[in-house]
């Protein structure tokens, strides 16, 4: 039985998903401040059994032990966290309260039910500014905003913990963008409020939900002088926390960038999503976003040495499958 911190939400409904398909148990849990319940019925739909669901939060240390321990669990994707860099620079406390404090009280259940192997989703905003490119796991860490000194503060707890005890199996995932959907459009991402991430907001905008995007500046060292990302379609980046079980056989920390090595602009990311869709996407051009960088792409390498994995899915199949969720769920999963 796998635990799933997180579960309900974008990410984890995908890994979810790739869980049950794969034979394991799932017992997901959430306390669905940026979620709703209803993306498991999906999954459920999906994958014709369900996981276990409970409204527990991460920070509440019995509630996770007896989680542990009542389902037999024997391993932990840790996907529950706060995410939005704006909100975290405003109210920083919150964040190392959910985000630190979060893992934790979770990898004191952990011990305390003798679970030992631990996935961690971190995020390539480890990186900070880049120095080079791509960005390889050896590429010095300097995140510049709470959100990612939250994540690299949880990194290097993790590697201390392996340093004490020497029987930890833990994998630290840095993603980099994660997009799309599944294909059956069942579930996908439903931000709460207004999105912060690029492809949610231009499929809100191809819905007609918002009047046109706004680009954060033009003017970067890029070839159309828009920001380029390493968009990758959360299928294939759910895919790989199987791969990074699998490599979990073994006691050890690793850490690794899911990343496809290929980056798109944001005027790439616009045109592919209009034919994906089949309409326009009205934008215009406003000054850059503070903290932005101009690229941020990955080094996939390591992953396709260590784990067997790469990305497998296109911008475009990316842009399709969230326009396909996007048609068939126009308020997300508030429609239901
Ligand atoms: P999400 O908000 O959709 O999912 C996070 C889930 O955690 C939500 O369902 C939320 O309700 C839950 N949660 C938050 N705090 C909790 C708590 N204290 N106890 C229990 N549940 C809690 O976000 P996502 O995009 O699916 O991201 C999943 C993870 O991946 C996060 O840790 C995020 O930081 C990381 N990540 C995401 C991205 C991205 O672009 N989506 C990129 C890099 C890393
Ligand atoms: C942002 C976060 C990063 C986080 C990542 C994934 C910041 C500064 N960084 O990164 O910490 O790990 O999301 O959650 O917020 N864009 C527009 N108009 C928009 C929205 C975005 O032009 O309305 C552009 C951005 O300027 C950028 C690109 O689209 O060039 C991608 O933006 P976004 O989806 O927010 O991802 P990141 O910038 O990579």
């Amino acid at each position: 039985m796998i635990l799933l911190t997180g579960g309900a939400g974008y990410i984890g409904s995908h890994v979810c998903i790739a869980l049950l398909d794969a034979g394991f148990d799932v017992v997901a849990i959430d306390n669905l401040c940026n979620s709703n319940r209803a993306s498991l019925d999906r999954v459920e739909a999906i994958c014709g059994r369900a996981p276990v669901f409970r409204h527990v939060d991460i920070r509440d240390e019995e509630a996770v032990f007896e989680v542990l321990r009542a389902c037999g669990v024997t391993a932990v994707i840790h996907l529950a966290g706060l995410k939005a860099v704006g909100e975290s620079s405003a109210d920083p406390m919150t964040y190392y309260d959910n985000n630190v404090v979060g893992t934790m009280r979770l990898v004191s259940a952990m011990k305390r039910a003798k679970v030992k192997t631990l996935v961690f989703s971190s995020s390539a905003t480890v990186y900070g500014m880049p120095t080079y490119l791509p960005l390889d796991e050896r590429h010095p860490l300097a995140p510049t905003n709470p959100y990612g000194r939250t994540k690299l503060i949880v990194e290097e707890m993790l590697k201390d913990l392996y340093r004490s005890e020497d029987d930890w199996r833990i994998g630290i995932l840095r993603y980099f963008n994660p997009a799309g959907a599944h294909e059956s459009g069942l579930v996908g991402e439903d931000p709460i409020g207004v999105p912060n991430n690029l492809v949610p907001l231009v499929a809100q905008v191809a819905i007609g939900r918002r009047a046109k995007l706004r680009i954060w500046g033009n003017d970067y060292d890029t070839p159309d002088g828009t920001g380029i990302r390493d968009f990758i379609h959360v299928v294939d980046l759910a895919a790989g926390h199987l791969s990074v079980l699998r490599h979990l056989e073994q006691p050890g920390v690793f850490t690794v960038n899911l990343g496809t090595g290929s980056g798109s602009s944001v005027l790439e990311v616009v045109r592919a999503f209009e034919t994906a869709s089949g309409r326009s996407i009205p934008y215009e051009i406003a000054d850059r976003r503070t903290g932005d960088v101009a690229i941020c792409c990955a080094d996939p390498s390591f992953a396709q040495r260590t784990l067997d994995w790469k990305s497998a899915r296109s911008l475009a199949q990316m842009c399709a499958d969230h326009w396909h969720w996007q048609l068939k769920n126009p308020d997300g999963y508030r429609d239901i």
